[in-house]
């Protein structure tokens, strides 16, 4: 059975800088506060009338370049966001048409910080199984059109961020080379401490001038009880994921985490006992970018970490549903 095996990544965020002493000209907000809180230094946002497959498309473009493979080459698209361009259709449709690949099957992936390796476990079936052979994976996010700019919704929007990153899959027989195990995970009873609840098909209608006091439309955040949840979380699903294979936390070369809260890297280092040699962060240049997060954060860690073909690479998220997933991987 082959295994699937990443020929690429690539990443693309906007190039407006949004730094912390900005933002504390909008709401009661200080650089101090968000980096001791969050370590996040700045973000980047989009100028307006961009979307996030725009994002994505840059990013698609920068893979295909570094892998040598031609747009046509793609056999399939798996695309995770929270923030598609439209309602619907999905953004995987509208990726396509800008690589234009009419007839190659698009799918979206709602899983928000989960959403890369909820996708990458969709992806890899279709490898294994020998449906697909090329399959492009994103992960992309436009937060900032959608973010509450006052003081009502700063413990939220001081934390995320806009950007894509982007995985080109392939198929190999090459043993020591690819995906070895996905782990997903979800808790509906959580739904509704990290959301936003409109428009939605039970706001009837969706959106009216009632809706605009409510500030139903901007996502909603229980911040501690999301904290806690995740530095459990993601701990056990690597541990899941090393137990499966009979590896263990000393055979990992790099742990990419969804890049969440420094804080929450922090306690999931600790609680893993990595070196620091192990992990990568780098929230502090991008804030939370959701499903783009782990393909921007991967791209620039198997850099700096000097990740070596077939070198063991951990991956683990969790966001909002409340989902969870971990995949270990071998570069
Ligand atoms: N600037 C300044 N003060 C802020 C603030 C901001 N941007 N946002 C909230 N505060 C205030 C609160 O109003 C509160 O004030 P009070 O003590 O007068 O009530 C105080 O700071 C402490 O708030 P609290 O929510 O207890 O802070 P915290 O230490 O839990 O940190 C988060 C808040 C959001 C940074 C933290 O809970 C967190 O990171 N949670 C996880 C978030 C996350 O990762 N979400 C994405 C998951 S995928």
């Amino acid at each position: 059975m082959p295994r699937t095996a990443i020929a690429a990544l690539g990443t693309y965020v906007p190039e407006r800088v949004v730094t912390n002493d900005q933002m504390s000209g909008w709401m009661d907000t200080t650089d101090e506060w968000i980096q001791q809180r969050t370590g996040i230094r700045e973000r980047r946002w989009v100028e307006e009338g961009v979307g996030a497959s725009d994002l994505a498309f840059e990013a698609t473009k920068r893979a295909l370049a570094a892998a040598s493979w031609e747009a046509g080459d793609i056999d399939a698209i798996v695309y995770a966001t929270l923030s598609p361009d439209a309602t619907f259709p999905g953004d995987a449709c509208f990726l396509q048409a800008l690589l234009g690949l009419p007839g190659v099957p698009a799918l979206d992936i709602r899983n928000q910080c989960s959403g890369f390796i909820y996708g990458l476990s969709v992806a890899d079936a279709w490898i294994r199984c020998g449906q697909y052979k090329r399959i492009l994976l994103v992960g992309a996010e436009v937060h900032s059109t959608g973010l509450d700019k006052s003081n009502r919704g700063r413990d939220v929007t001081v934390i995320f961020g806009d950007g894509a990153g982007v995985a080109l899959l392939e198929a190999t027989e090459d043993p020591n080379r690819g995906v070895l195990s996905t782990h997903l995970h979800a808790d509906g009873r959580y739904a509704r401490d990290l959301w936003c609840e409109g428009p939605g098909s039970k706001l009837d209608p969706r959106v009216d001038g009632a809706l605009i006091p409510t500030a139903r439309y901007f996502p909603k955040m229980e911040g501690n009880k999301v904290f806690k949840h995740a530095v459990v979380r993601m701990p056990q699903a690597v541990r899941e994921a090393l137990k499966q294979n009979g590896l263990k936390v000393s055979d990992i070369k790099l742990l990419v985490n969804h890049q969440a809260n420094l804080r929450i890297t922090e306690a999931v280092q600790k609680a893993m006992e990595l070196s620091d040699e192990q992990m990568y962060s780098n929230i502090q240049k991008y804030g939370n970018t959701t499903a783009a997060s782990i393909p921007l954060c991967l791209a620039e860690a198997v850099v700096a970490r000097n990740v070596q073909r077939g070198d063991l690479i951990a991956l683990t998220a969790f966001g909002a549903g409340f989902t969870w997933a971990s995949a270990l991987l071998r570069w």
